[in-house]
């Protein structure tokens, strides 16, 4: 736990500069980062963007994935943040490219800075600058380390503390069996990458009035993905 404190502390600094900045939307910093980390998953989903068409120039020439996907963050640094020192070390989404764990409690503006830059290549036409403020914000605040909620490759949370979470919270949209909404994969049966799970369950569902976790502890979102990891298929 001695890395949380040193992020913590260092976060706690960085929030004195970024108070004094001009705001940069209606949100406060919980609101930020969520919708950093929603940028982080899909951003033109979020933003209601075109989505590109050319495949990422960063992107390995021999990797399994083309155009659109190559171009979202989460492909290349990973759901855990660890890039080719995590979860796609190996298998069809391997791109030796390392994770952006390190750059948490980092500058959100040298981080927004790097996205702008020619090896990652994000226009202001892609995402504009608040919002790349946000994802900045995400990288340099948001980033949790998701190893200890994983064990055998799926939760290691309370899926029974979790179950009254999810009738309270998510059931409404998703139903008490996770397969109400329409022409969308039952919830169990896309809910088995603890990983990507414990990000969309803290951040949200880009583009989605889905509500993200992140307020709450971060071993209730472990405990909800452990329920969603015994729904129906
Ligand atoms: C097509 C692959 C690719 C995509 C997509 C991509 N990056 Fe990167 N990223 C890289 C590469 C390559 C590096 C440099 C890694 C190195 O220095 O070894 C990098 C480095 C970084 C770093 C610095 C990590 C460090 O510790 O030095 C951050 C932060 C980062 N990227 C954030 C993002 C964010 C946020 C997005 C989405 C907007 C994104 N990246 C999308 C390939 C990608
Ligand atoms: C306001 C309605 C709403 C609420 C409340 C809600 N969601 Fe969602 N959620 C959605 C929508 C809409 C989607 C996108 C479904 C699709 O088209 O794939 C989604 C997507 C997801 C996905 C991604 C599914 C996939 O195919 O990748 C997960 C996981 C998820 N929700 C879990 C939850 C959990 C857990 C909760 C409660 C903490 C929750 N949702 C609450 C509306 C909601």
């Amino acid at each position: 736990m001695r890395m949380g404190i040193t992020i913590t502390a260092i976060a706690l600094a960085m929030s004195v500069q970024i108070g004094a900045a001009p705001a940069q939307d209606a949100g406060g910093e919980a609101w930020a980062i969520a919708r950093g980390a929603q940028l982080y998953d899909k951003w033109w989903a979020v933003l209601k963007a075109p989505k590109p068409e050319d495949t990422h120039a960063a992107y390995p020439a021999d990797g399994k994935y083309k155009a659109d996907a190559t171009w979202r963050c989460k492909e290349c640094h990973g759901w855990d943040y660890k890039g080719a020192e995590g979860a796609y070390s190996k298998g069809k989404h391997f791109t030796g490219i390392k994770g952006i764990a390190g750059m948490a409690g980092g500058d959100p503006a040298a981080i927004a800075a790097l996205l702008r830059g020619e090896a990652h290549g994000y226009t202001t036409e892609m995402i504009p600058d608040a919002e790349l403020a946000n994802l900045a914000l995400f990288v340099a605040k948001g980033q949790i380390d998701p190893t200890p909620y994983v064990a055998d490759g799926k939760s290691s949370g309370d899926a029974a503390a979790g179950k009254a979470y999810f009738e309270g919270i998510c059931a409404g949209c998703h139903g008490l069996d996770g397969k109400k909404i329409k022409d969308a994969d039952p919830l169990g049966a896309v809910a088995g990458n603890t990983v990507e799970m414990m990000h969309k369950v803290l951040n949200g569902q880009p583009g989605e009035a889905m509500p993200g976790l992140r307020v709450l502890d971060t071993q209730i979102a472990a405990d909800v993905v452990a329920y969603l990891q015994t729904l129906p298929q």
